[in-house]
C-alpha cells in the first residue's frame, strides 16, 4: 500500500504523480480518486499532466483518451489499455495498490 497525500490536498479535477517503478498518476474525478500508470501507452507522456474531463484524462502529448475506472483508450492514437491500481481512503489519507503487488500485472 502506497501513501500518496492527504484528501484534501488533491482536490476535485486535479492529479499527482507517484514516483513509484512505473509511475502512477493519481486523479481526483469529481471527488472519486482513481489510479493508474502514468505513461501513456503511445508515446512517454505523462497522463498526471494530461487533462481531466469527468472519468475520462486526455493525454497532454497526442490527446489519447483514457477512461480512468478501467484503464481503457477511447480514442486513438492510444490502442493499449494503461493498468488501473485500486484505492483506499483511510482516515483522510489516499493510498494506492500497486497493481502487480496484488497479481495483477498487465
Ligand atoms: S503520447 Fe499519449 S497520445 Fe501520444
Amino acid at each position: 500500500m502506497i501513501p500518496v497525500c492527504h484528501l484534501d490536498d488533491l482536490p476535485a479535477g486535479e492529479s499527482v504523480r507517484i514516483d513509484t517503478a512505473p509511475p502512477i498518476a493519481v486523479f481526483n474525478a469529481d471527488g472519486e480518486i482513481y489510479a493508474i500508470d502514468d505513461t501513456c501507452t503511445h508515446q512517454d507522456a505523462s497522463l498526471a499532466d494530461g487533462w481531466l474531463e469527468g472519468c475520462l484524462v486526455e493525454c497532454p502529448l497526442h490527446a489519447a483518451s483514457f477512461d480512468l475506472r478501467t484503464g481503457m483508450p477511447t480514442c486513438l492514437p492510444a490502442r493499449r489499455a494503461v493498468r488501473t491500481h485500486s484505492v483506499t481512503v483511510e482516515n483522510g489519507m489516499i493510498y494506492v495498490h500497486h497493481a502487480a503487488e496484488e497479481g495483477n500485472a498487465a
